[in-house]
C-alpha cells in the first residue's frame, strides 16, 4: 500500500489508547495490584427495564427488526428526546428538523468539524478539554486554537473560527457552567458567525444541588449552535454507542446528509431500549448521579486539593515535583494526565470516580502519601 494519507498522518496519538498501554504495562509489573483511576468507563450498568428491553425487541423475527433501520433514526426515539428536553432543560425541540442520531457523541463530535470546517478554517476547543477534540480538528484538517476555561472563557480572546466546542460539566476540569457563559457564547457566535457545539455528555451528573443547565435553554443558541446529549453517562450505556446532536436544524441537516453517505442507520432494537430509558422511569439517572457526587465527597475528603462539580471525575492540582507517572510506578495508582488534555492541563490529573468505593479509597489511601 502506499503511504497514509495525511489526514491519518495528522491524527494525534490517541489520549487513552496511550494510557491504556502505559497502564497495562505497569499492571504487569511485580508489586501490589494497580488501581486504575484513569479510566472514564461507567461502573454501573443501563437500568434493568432498559436491558430487557433490547432483549425482547431484538428476539423479534420480524425482518424489519433486524434490516436497516431508517437511517436518520425512529420517529419515537426523536420523539423521546424531544420530551426529554422538555421535561427536564425546559427547552422545545422540533424531533424532524433539530435532533439527529448518531452512534455516540464522540463519533457525532468528529462529524460536527466534518460538517462546518474546511481544510484550514479554525476550531477553537476548550483548554483543558477532552482529547477526542484534538482528532476532529486533525480529521477536518482544520486548524486549533485554544481557550482557555478558567477563570472562566474570555470569548472576546476566542478568533473568528468554523466552530468552537464548550463542554459543561467539563471533562477533564470538572466544572459545572459558570453563571452567564452560554450567554457569552452565543454573543460571540453572533458577532463572529461562528457555530458553538456545546458537549453535554455529563448533563445530568451536576453535584451540590445545582440544576443541569442545557446550552438550548439560552436565547438564541439554536440560532447559531447545538448539543451533544449522550445516552452513555446518564443511562450508564456507554458500550451501547447512541447519543444526539440537538439544536441548529442547518447543522442537523448536514449531519443527516453525510450520515446518508457513511451510515446506515443503528440497530433497531438499540433504539427502541434507548426510547425506554428516555421515556420510562428517572430515578436511576438520580441515583446514578448521587452515587458520584458521593464518590467525589470521598475524594475531597481525602485529597482537599481536588474538586469537582460534576462529570464522574475529580480534578486534582499535583504539587510541584510529582508526576502521573510517578504515582504509576511508586504507588501503583494510575491517573489520567492533565497535560494530555491541553496546556492549561499541566501540573494536574484527572481522577475517576467511576471506580467501585472499595478500589476508590484504596486508591485515595495511597495518593494520600504518594502527594505528601
Ligand atoms: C466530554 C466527553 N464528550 C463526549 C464523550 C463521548 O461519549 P459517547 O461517545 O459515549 O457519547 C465523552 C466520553 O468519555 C466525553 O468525556
Amino acid at each position: 500500500m502506499r503511504p497514509a494519507p495525511d489526514r491519518l498522518e495528522r491524527l494525534p496519538q490517541q489520549y487513552f489508547a496511550a494510557l491504556f498501554a502505559r497502564v497495562s504495562a505497569a499492571a504487569a509489573k511485580p508489586g501490589p495490584p494497580l488501581i486504575d483511576l484513569g479510566r472514564g468507563n461507567p461502573d454501573v450498568p443501563p437500568p434493568p427495564h432498559v436491558a430487557e428491553r433490547l432483549a425482547a425487541a431484538a428476539a423479534s423475527r420480524e425482518s424489519q427488526t433486524h434490516g436497516y433501520a431508517p437511517f436518520s433514526g425512529l420517529r419515537p426515539l426523536k420523539q423521546a428526546v424531544a420530551d426529554r428536553y422538555r421535561a427536564i432543560y425546559g427547552v422545545e425541540l422540533d424531533p424532524e428538523r433539530e435532533i439527529a442520531v448518531v452512534p455516540g457523541t464522540k463519533t457525532a463530535l468528529v462529524e460536527v468539524a466534518l460538517c462546518t470546517a474546511g481544510h484550514g478554517d479554525t476550531i477553537v476547543l476548550p483548554d483543558p478539554g477532552y482529547p477526542d477534540y484534538f482528532s476532529a480538528v486533525a480529521l477536518a484538517g482544520a486548524r486549533l486554537a485554544q481557550l482557555p476555561i478558567e477563570p472562566r472563557p474570555d470569548f472576546s480572546s476566542a478568533p473568528e473560527a468554523a466552530a468552537l466546542y464548550l463542554n459543561y460539566p467539563s471533562n477533564p476540569a470538572a466544572l459545572a457552567a459558570p453563571d452567564g457563559v452560554f450567554a457569552d457564547a452565543v454573543s460571540y457566535a453572533e458577532r463572529t458567525g461562528t457555530l458553538v457545539l456545546h458537549d453535554f455528555a455529563y448533563g445530568d451528573l451536576v453535584f451540590a444541588g445545582r440544576a443541569p443547565a442545557s446550552f438550548l435553554a439560552e436565547p438564541g443558541a439554536r440560532q447559531v449552535g447545538a448539543e451533544l446529549f449522550s445516552m452513555s453517562k446518564s443511562y450508564g450505556m456507554a458500550g451501547w454507542r447512541l447519543g444526539f446532536v440537538v439544536g441548529n436544524p442547518e447543522l442537523v441537516r448536514r449531519l443527516e446528509l453525510l450520515n446518508d453517505h457513511v451510515r446506515a442507520g443503528i440497530f433497531a432494537p438499540l433504539q427502541e431500549a434507548a426510547i425506554a430509558a428516555l421515556t420510562g422511569p428517572q430515578e436511576t439517572v438520580e441515583e446514578r448521579r448521587a452515587l458520584y457526587e458521593a464518590r467525589r465527597d470521598r475524594v475531597v475528603a481525602a485529597l482537599p486539593q481536588a474538586r469537582s462539580e460534576g462529570t464522574f471525575f475529580a480534578w486534582l492540582r499535583l504539587p510541584d515535583g510529582v508526576t502521573v507517572e510517578r504515582l504509576l510506578d511508586e504507588a501503583r495508582v494510575a491517573l489520567a494526565p492533565g497535560e494530555g488534555f491541553g496546556p492549561a492541563g499541566a501540573g494536574h490529573a484527572r481522577i475517576s470516580l467511576a471506580v467501585a468505593d472499595e478500589a476508590l479509597d484504596e486508591g485515595l489511601a495511597r495518593l494520600r502519601d504518594g502527594l505528601a
